[in-house]
C-alpha cells in the first residue's frame, strides 16, 4: 500500500536545470540568497547545501501551499530558512523586514509546479476537473472564470493571442462567450474543442491555459517591476539567476539584462540562454520550454 508521504514525494516537483541552477548562483558560504518562487524548495535546499556552509535562504511564494511543502521539505535545515507568501517583486519590503540590505543571489524560477499542475481543484491544467480558478494566491485577486466572464470577446481574444500565441483566439474566444456557463474547466475545454481542429487541440489547450494563468496572475507585470529593481539589492559579484518557461519572459530578461550590462552594472554570464540537457528534457517534461539565464552584479 502506498503511504500519503511517498504519495506526496511521487507528485512533488522536481527542480529544473539543478546543476545548471547552482553553478550560476555559485553559492558561498555564509552566503544569504533569495529563492523569489521557492515552490517546493528543491533549488533552495541544494543552495543552502552543507550546514557548515552556514547559508541562509529568503523563501518567497503566494501559493501557501507551496510554503507549507516547502518548509516540511527543508526538515533539520528549515532553521536556515525563512518563507514569506508574497510575490517576489516585494523582494525589497521582505528584506527591509529582517533588516537586510542586500543578498548575494537572487533565483526565480518562473511558471508554476508540478504540485500545482497536478492539484483536481487550481484548474491550472487541462486534464483536470475543477473550478476555472488559476490563482497562484487562492486568496486574493479574480479567477480565470472571472476574468473570462468579465471581459468583452475582443479583450480575452487579446488575452489568448498576446500571452498564448494562438492563432485560433478569435474563434476560441468567440465560443467562450457563446457558451452558456463558463465555470469550469471542462467547460473551457469544450468551447477549445468547438474552435480547433483535432489534430490541434492539444496544443491550443496548452497556449489557451497558459494565457489566462499569465493574466490572472498578472505575471509579466511582475517581472517587469522585479527586473526594474533587483540590482540594487544584490552585492558587488552577486548573482541573479532567471528560469523562463515562456519566450515574452525570457526576452524580457534578456532586454533587462542589456540595458543594465550598457550602464556597467551588470556582467550577463549567459550569452544565449541555457537549456536542459537532452536527458533532463526527456525524463521532465516540464523542463522542455525552460531557458535560464544568468548575470553578475559589477557597480
Ligand atoms: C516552477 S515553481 C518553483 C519550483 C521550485 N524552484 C522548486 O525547486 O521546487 C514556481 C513557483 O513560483 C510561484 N510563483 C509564481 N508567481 C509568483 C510570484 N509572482 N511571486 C512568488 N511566487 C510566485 C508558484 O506559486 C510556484 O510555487
Amino acid at each position: 500500500m502506498i503511504n500519503s508521504t511517498s504519495q506526496e514525494q511521487n507528485l512533488l516537483h522536481i527542480p529544473v536545470m539543478l546543476p545548471e541552477v547552482l553553478e550560476y548562483i555559485n553559492p558561498q558560504i555564509g552566503g544569504i540568497y533569495i529563492d523569489g518562487t521557492i515552490g517546493a524548495g528543491g533549488h533552495a535546499k541544494s543552495i543552502i547545501g552543507e550546514p557548515s556552509s552556514s547559508r541562509r535562504i529568503i523563501g518567497l511564494d503566494r501559493d501557501a501551499e507551496a510554503l507549507e511543502i516547502c518548509k516540511k521539505q527543508f526538515g533539520a535545515s528549515a532553521h536556515f530558512l525563512t518563507t514569506h507568501r508574497t510575490s517576489y517583486h516585494r523582494f525589497p519590503a521582505i528584506l527591509n523586514e529582517l533588516g537586510l540590505r542586500n543578498v548575494n543571489g537572487i533565483l526565480l524560477d518562473l511558471g508554476l509546479s508540478s504540485m500545482q499542475l497536478n492539484s483536481d481543484s487550481r484548474g491550472f491544467a487541462f486534464e483536470s476537473n475543477g473550478e476555472l480558478d488559476m490563482r497562484f494566491n487562492k486568496e486574493s485577486g479574480q479567477t480565470a472564470s472571472d476574468i473570462i466572464n468579465h471581459s468583452t470577446e475582443e479583450e480575452l481574444a487579446n488575452i489568448i493571442f498576446n500571452f498564448g500565441d494562438e492563432r485560433y483566439s478569435r474563434k476560441i474566444s468567440y465560443n467562450i462567450k457563446n457558451m452558456k456557463k463558463m465555470t469550469t474547466v471542462a467547460d473551457l475545454k469544450e468551447a477549445i474543442r468547438r474552435s480547433t481542429p483535432p489534430h490541434k487541440r492539444k496544443k491550443s489547450l496548452a497556449r489557451v491555459f497558459q494565457a489566462l494563468r499569465i493574466a490572472v496572475n498578472s505575471e509579466l507585470d511582475k517581472l517587469e517591476l522585479f527586473l526594474s529593481s533587483f540590482i540594487d539589492y544584490l552585492t558587488i559579484n552577486g548573482r541573479v539567476v532567471i528560469i523562463s518557461y515562456h519566450s515574452i519572459e525570457d526576452r524580457m530578461v534578456k532586454h533587462a539584462f542589456r540595458a543594465l550590462k550598457n550602464n556597467q552594472r551588470l556582467k550577463p554570464l549567459t550569452k544565449k540562454p541555457i537549456i536542459p540537457t537532452k536527458i533532463e528534457q526527456e525524463s521532465n517534461s516540464r523542463s522542455r520550454s525552460a531557458k535560464l539565464r544568468a548575470a553578475e552584479r559589477t557597480l
